[in-house]
């Protein structure tokens, strides 16, 4: 692609928890950015030409045995190259410093002493007290490598930050792409500008260019399927295979029989406008019975995820020699490194349409699995979907399913698609939907005692359950305003038949999940 030809920065994965933060930095300061495994052959990288290496952190220490290495032709490439916490060991290791193997590992905010304020500390003042830093490594340096210059240090870490005297090989032992780091941006803009000489060119729009490129290359003139819910991610991914391959992508609408009020035809009518190739499939009836006298949680998955894989495998024989599924896989479904797995990383299990490629021998496009959710959103707004599109709540493949504790019958999804309703219209008038996470009711599987008017009621709890969160990993509930809550909880008592009481879940995750099944 001519926008970024030459541009680029590819961070070899040594299996961080942080590998994917540091390519959202880079791409954040615009500059196109992609991940490979630690041991991709130097003659590949030769030929990809990329503007500088970013070696990533791991959880290995070099002496371990088998621990993940670099070819040290690496070095002679004249790439620059910025080795981060396993990344700087390493580089430590190959040039013959001293690795100290710690039983103890270091974690959390650190002061940085800066001694050499060029290069990568490029317009940074000296003055350690604003540099806080965020350390997490077991092994660290003690004693550097010939050839190398210490850059910074803190009082734990005599040699925090080092680089190369004539080569551009770079090293922190502290991690520039966490939010703690506050001087994080600043040293990863200096490599990628000050060192590598990159252009700030890359933009949600090169992603999309690029990544219709790519999938044009990887389905030729195959067919694929995808799932589409409606949600941001499926929707996104059905929108670049579309602008790919146009009408060879046929997107499986699923009506389980476990959706929200009203969101078939919501759903349907958002996308007709995009001219998608979706098929409707009415499949109510099956998932309902299959979930009847169900009531364990992991059950219900396994029976909603096995309706899943029988439906595509009627869709697919429908439309003939499918070899490809579409998956809207964000980052954080994404449960293990790619580096130590091969292409073939597991999917967190309870993804919906998890099970489908292995039955079915359909090759995965997932073309947002780099991304986080918000970095989803903007491709979402580039490709212009509506905005009431962009920012829907996540809504999990189960549906109702796992918000209606017990079992799941038309009466029980009934009351939870009304109460429900309530909590969304409340969020939505009050401007409050958008400022979090998800939020939505649940069904409880107990009956409590109350009094309507002069009766005695003897009728269903309903939760709530609002929650601020990043990427879902984490999650907290959110503080809603005491009056917010009054008027969802009046409301679904008053409406809702069969309800007579109303809670907030006030639980973080962990330990907590943000789903109650
Ligand atoms: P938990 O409950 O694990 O949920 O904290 C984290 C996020 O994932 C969503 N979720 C699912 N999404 N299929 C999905 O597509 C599922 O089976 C599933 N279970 C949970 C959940 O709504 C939250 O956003």
């Amino acid at each position: 692609m001519t926008d970024i030809h030459g541009q680029e920065v590819l961070v070899l994965d040594f299996g961080s928890q942080t590998t994917q933060l540091i390519a959202r930095r880079v791409r954040e300061a615009r500059v196109y950015c992609e991940i490979h495994p630690y041991n991709i052959p130097v003659d590949k990288i030769e030929q990809i030409g990329p503007r500088g290496i970013i070696l990533s952190g791991g959880p290995a220490s070099v002496y371990d045995e088998g621990a993940p290495t670099v070819s040290p032709l690496l070095f002679g490439l004249g790439i620059p190259i910025l080795g981060i916490c396993y990344g700087m060991q390493l580089i430590t290791y190959l040039f013959k410093g001293k690795v100290e193997r710690s039983q103890q590992r270091e974690y959390g905010p650190a002061r940085l002493s800066i001694d050499d304020p060029d290069g990568l500390f490029h317009g940074l003042t000296p003055d350690p007290a604003t540099h806080q830093v965020w350390m997490s490594h077991g092994d660290k340096i003690n004693a550097l490598p010939r050839d190398f210059i210490g850059m910074a240090h803190s009082e734990s870490c005599p040699v925090a930050a080092m680089r190369h005297k004539t080569l551009p090989i770079f090293a922190v032992q502290f991690h520039p792409e966490v939010v703690h780091t506050e001087i994080g941006r600043d040293v990863l803009s200096n490599f990628l500008f000050q060192i590598c000489g990159c252009m700030p060119s890359w933009d949600m729009r090169s992603f999309v260019k690029r990544t219709i490129a790519d999938i044009q290359a990887r389905v030729g003139s195959g067919r694929i399927i995808g799932a589409i819910s409606g949600g941001v991610d499926s929707t996104v991914t059905a929108l670049l295979v579309d602008r790919a391959v146009g009408h060879r992508l046929t997107s499986i609408f699923v009506d389980n029989g476990l959706l929200r009020k009203g969101e078939a035809e919501t759903v349907l009518a958002f996308l007709k406008q995009f001219h998608l190739n979706v098929h409707y499939v009415d499949a109510s009836k099956r998932f309902l019975s299959g979930l009847s006298g169900v009531k364990d949680p992991e059950k219900k998955r396994k029976v909603i995820g096995e309706g899943f894989i029988r439906v595509f495998e009627e869709e697919a024989r429908r439309i003939g020699d499918v070899r490809f599924l579409a998956q809207g896989t964000l980052y954080p479904d994404v449960i293990e490194s790619v580096s130590f797995r091969g292409p073939s990383a597991t999917i967190k299990s309870h993804h919906n349409v998890g099970g489908l490629p292995e039955v079915m021998q359909l090759e995965l496009v997932e073309p947002l699995r780099e991304l986080f959710k918000d970095e989803v959103r903007k491709v979402g707004q580039e490709l212009g979907m509506p905005e009431e599109l962009i920012f829907r709540h996540p809504f999990p493949g189960p549906g109702l399913a796992i918000r209606i504790l017990g079992e799941v019958i038309p009466e029980r999804l009934e009351i939870l698609r009304e109460a429900d309703a309530i909590v969304l219209e409340e969020m939505k008038a009050s401007g409050w939907y958008r400022r979090v996470w998800q939020s939505f009711a649940v069904l409880l599987p107990i009956k409590t005692v109350g009094v309507m008017g002069d009766e005695r009621s003897y009728d269903n709890v309903v939760a709530i359950r609002v929650v601020d969160s990043l990427d879902a990993m984490t999650a907290d509930w959110t503080r809603l305003p005491a009056d917010l809550l009054a008027r969802i909880s009046n409301r679904i008592i008053n409406e809702v038949v069969g309800v007579n009481r109303v809670c907030y879940d006030i639980s973080s995750k962990p330990p907590a999940t943000i789903e109650w099944e």
